[in-house]
């Protein structure tokens, strides 16, 4: 008999966006009439963009010919695609190098993957509430996890403390679920600390587009010191609508490294690279066309069209949040509202009291931790029309 990896027997029974899927079906089966709106998951609606379908069209066209057909691709991705990143990087101010960039199919799959690198005996350090992606992957790992506190009172972005004593630290700026965006101030606190603890920040940017305060970081190579120390998670997917697509990538500095048991130094840049070639045969060529030209400054110019298009939604669900006088935070710089459930209920009551009384889904904040009991994400990734109906339908009942 197999012995089999007993950490899940630690798990929730399924992924939280799962567990959703699953109730909003069975409501669904039992009232076939009613219309639901589903602002849970932070899935994208609009359509591509004209350069990114255009790059997708040129892969296709590859792939249809003998002398430019694609077998297997570098496993780290393809040198027009980590090319066309450092450009990306670079006109926000930010220097990395092609060998430090690895893609993948986002940073879902990445920021679980990386947990190969590490040993189990780490601490771990994720703020409460969070991304369950982090949590699941290192309990699926048994791994330690030490929580740090995101609420209200430190406007959910905890900071380290003399007392703090962990290997490594997830960051996820601006955070999902609650819409905060740490400040180069508060980085660099973050930075200092892992260096004088030879800890490792494992850095989630996937909403980096989203800021429009150009004073907020988007990415964590913006603050010194970090390519001792600190690994960069960033997708397509909010950027580009690259969702159903997937293509994302990481950054790991080829600074990082950290000296092993027996003396050696052993490069985490070098061991990504060692897991990907092992583990993973690379994005297909025809995405990382479409990639490719989402990251030139014509294609981000298409993303951000659409990016405005669902800040806009974002700003209207904050309109009705502060016409309820309910409290709320995000909804600037983030895609995500992250309210307070009204009447004290709790999350998942007030999950099932939407879903009852308005057929609007979101997500209940206790999915991503014991702070996010009393709180509520709304997504701005809806259509306008969805988007508009969910707050008129809201309007009359809350
Ligand atoms: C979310 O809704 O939190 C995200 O869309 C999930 C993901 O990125 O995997």
């Amino acid at each position: 008999m197999p012995k089999l990896n007993e950490n899940y027997l630690n798990l929730k029974a399924s992924y939280l966006f799962s567990e959703i899927a699953h109730r909003v079906a069975a409501y669904s089966e039992a009232h076939p009439d009613q219309k639901i709106i589903r602002l849970g998951i932070g899935d994208v609606t609009l359509p591509l963009g004209a350069s990114v379908i255009k790059g997708l069209h040129e892969g296709v066209d590859a792939m249809a010919s003998k002398e430019t057909f694609k077998g297997y691709g570098p496993e780290q991705g393809y040198e027009f695609v980590r090319d066309a990143i450092v450009d990306y990087y670079a006109r926000n101010g930010i220097t990395i190098h092609a060998k430090e960039i690895f893609i993948s199919d986002g940073a879902k799959s990445d920021t679980g993957n990386i947990t190969d690198l590490f040993d189990r005996d780490n601490v771990v350090l994720i703020p409460d509430p969070v991304y369950p992606v982090y949590v699941d992957t290192n309990t699926m790992n048994g791994r330690n996890i030490t929580y740090i506190n995101a609420t209200a009172e430190n406007n959910f972005l905890p900071m380290p403390d003399e007392n703090l004593a962990v290997d490594i630290i997830y960051i996820c700026s601006p955070n999902n679920p609650t819409g905060a965006a740490y400040n180069k101030e508060q980085l660099k606190v973050w930075v200092d600390y892992a260096l004088k603890n030879n800890a490792v920040l494992l850095y989630d940017s996937a909403y980096e587009c989203f800021i429009t305060d150009p004073t907020l970081p988007r990415s964590i190579f913006e603050i010194e010191g970090a390519r001792k120390c600190a690994i960069e998670f960033c997708s397509l997917s909010k950027t580009a609508g690259f969702t159903g697509t997937r293509c994302g990538y990481t950054i790991v500095p080829t600074e990082l490294e950290f000296t092993a048991s027996t003396g050696a130094v052993m490069n985490l840049n070098a061991m990504w690279n060692r897991r990907q070639s092992t583990k993973f045969n690379g994005v297909s060529y025809i995405v990382q066309s479409g990639a490719a030209a989402a990251f030139t400054e014509e294609g981000m110019a298409d993303c951000k069209k659409n990016i405005a298009y669902y800040q806009e939604n974002a700003k209207l669900l904050a309109d009705l949040m502060t016409r309820k006088g309910i409290r709320y935070y995000g909804g600037v710089n983030s895609p995500y509202i992250w309210l307070e459930c009204p009447n004290g209920m709790e999350s998942w009551e007030f999950f099932d009291y939407l879903l009852n009384n308005a057929q609007v889904v979101g997500t209940p904040g206790a999915g991503f931790g014991n702070n996010g009991k009393y709180f509520f994400r709304l997504t701005s990734f809806g259509s306008r029309e969805a988007t508009l109906e969910a707050i008129e339908r809201l309007e009359k009942l809350l």
